[in-house]
């Protein structure tokens, strides 16, 4: 069975990786592996070569084999979990954009909250390494595209620092690190992408808050940031945070990929243009890459317009239909238009309007009438047990989403509409929210394997499939 799960997953990677044409035809036929991909059942990690280029970076799962603490599993968290942790950081998205929670920054008497988690970015579940400093010290990061301020642990962790993985960045033994002071425009521009500065003299204190108890407090500085051999970035703005709580545990920190001026694509731009894409792996089997610039991008991209709503840091995208097996769902345009919809890294399962959320459901259960139905999973109430079927058999619709522009964006079948916990329960990977002025959210579930690429100065976000070969 080990053996027969092995070869199954070789055949996945050849799959999802695109080897041959022969290969890519087999997986519209062959719904077993298909099936079987949704079990990351594999212990080793698979690397993919994209990473290899320039300006690339390997991206991992934060949980599976691949990851740099992968020694780690025994604190890995199920899906139950995962999903109702995702909700956590999507409530807190609904806040921060329906404009109760202003400026991402919490109000000053919970400074002394208690070492409790805060949850919101624990489970942005994609990482990667950065050399900072002089010498250098490779750091694992989470990166989000829904937040621009990077930051990291740093020493003398004068308030808390999480346990990590890696040695905590100690400033005073990198020869190229130095403090902003509280007089310079960096601090001042601070507030502009919601982070908070206060003066600790001479030198500018920040603190960042997600909209729960997560947040990193610290001083705004400037150091050299190493991507690659060929990549290098002197005086990167960052945050050296000597006081984090969350549940980033094992990261060092975070790296901004948002909207603002002070992420990371904006401070390179001079280099990079603001623009980078990057591809989710389709299991923690695997890896994936995050790439700045514009090296690499698929002439199958299609562009959708970064929508002019102002969503803080979020990429705004108009989801503006839905499809199934190619059939056009019957979902008034309204639905979509009236909350908005964004793209984002850190959400883990797509979410959207009540009303786009429930034609989905019928048209995917009615193909799906089958199979044996089963108990929901947290916040996904279609599933299936597929206990004793005969997986050679078994189909899945073709999802695709609509956006402005009228691209048309299929899903990658079955891991990009599907979260399975085990045979017998695969369920659907989208949820409605509850409040229908809610903005719709475009996951990372349904981004895998894509080529995902945001064109800054284009002010465009576009996908193309088979990202991560
Ligand atoms: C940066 O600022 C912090 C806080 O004032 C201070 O402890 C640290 O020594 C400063 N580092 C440098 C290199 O100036
Ligand atoms: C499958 O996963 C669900 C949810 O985690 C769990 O309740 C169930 O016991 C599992 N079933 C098997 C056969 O492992
Ligand atoms: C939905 O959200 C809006 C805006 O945040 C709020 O005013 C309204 O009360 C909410 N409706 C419900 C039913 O919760």
């Amino acid at each position: 069975m080990r053996n027969l799960l092995n070869i199954i997953i070789i055949f996945c990677v050849c799959l999802n990786w695109g080897c041959t044409q022969g290969a890519q035809k087999r997986e519209v036929d062959s719904h077993t592996t298909q099936l079987s991909s949704l079990f990351s059942s594999s212990s080793s990690c698979v690397l993919s070569s994209k990473a290899n280029t320039k300006s690339s970076l390997r991206v991992v799962h934060r949980h599976g084999p691949c990851s740099p603490r992968s020694s780690d599993n025994a604190a890995n968290p199920d899906q139950d979990d995962i999903l109702r942790r995702d909700q956590e950081r999507v409530n807190s998205i609904h806040v921060k954009l329906s404009k109760k929670f202003t400026d991402g920054v919490r109000p000053s008497q919970s400074t002394d909250l208690p070492a409790k988690d805060g949850r919101t970015l624990g489970y942005v579940n994609y990482i990667v390494t950065i050399g900072i400093g002089t010498p250098k010290h490779d750091m694992s990061l989470i990166f989000d595209t829904g937040s621009d301020l990077t930051w990291i642990q740093c020493e003398p962790c004068a308030g808390f620092c999480y346990p990590q993985k890696e040695p905590v960045f100690n400033p005073s033994s990198s020869s190229s690190y130095s403090n902003y002071s509280c007089l310079s425009p960096e601090c001042g521009s601070l507030s502009s992408a919601g982070v908070r500065s206060f003066c600790s003299p001479p030198d500018c204190g920040y603190r960042i808050g997600y909209g729960d108890k997560s947040f990193s407090e610290g001083f705004l500085a400037k150091e050299k940031f190493t991507l690659t051999t060929s990549d290098v970035f002197n005086n990167v703005n960052f945050g050296c945070g000597e006081n984090n709580q969350g549940l980033f545990r094992g990261i060092a920190g975070l790296l901004g990929l948002g909207r603002n001026k002070l992420s990371f694509p904006s401070q390179t731009a001079t280099t990079y243009n603001n623009i980078f894409s990057y591809c989710l792996p389709s299991s923690p089997s695997f890896t994936g890459h995050l790439t700045f610039g514009s090296a690499g991008i698929s002439n199958s991209v299609k562009f959708t317009p970064v929508s002019s709503t102002t969503f803080a840091s979020f990429y705004g995208l108009d989801i503006v239909g839905i499809s199934v097996d190619d059939k056009k769902l019957e979902i008034p345009l309204t639905v979509f238009s009236t909350p908005g919809s964004i793209i984002d890294s850190g959400t883990v399962v797509t979410r959207l309007p009540l009303k786009a959320y429930e034609a989905l459901r019928t048209a995917f259960k009615e193909k799906m009438s089958n199979y044996k139905t089963t108990t929901g999973l947290s916040l996904l109430d279609t599933c299936y047990d597929f206990t004793g079927v005969d997986l050679e058999t078994v189909t899945f619709p073709k999802i695709s989403f609509t956006f402005n522009g009228d691209i048309v964006v299929d899903l990658l079948n079955p891991v990009g509409i599907l979260l399975a916990s085990n045979i017998s329960q695969v369920c659907l990977a989208f949820a409605g929210n509850s409040n229908e002025s809610d903005v719709a959210i475009f996951g990372n579930i349904q981004q895998k394997t894509m080529q995902v690429v945001y064109d800054g100065p284009g002010k465009r976000v576009g996908f193309a499939p088979n990202g991560c070969s």
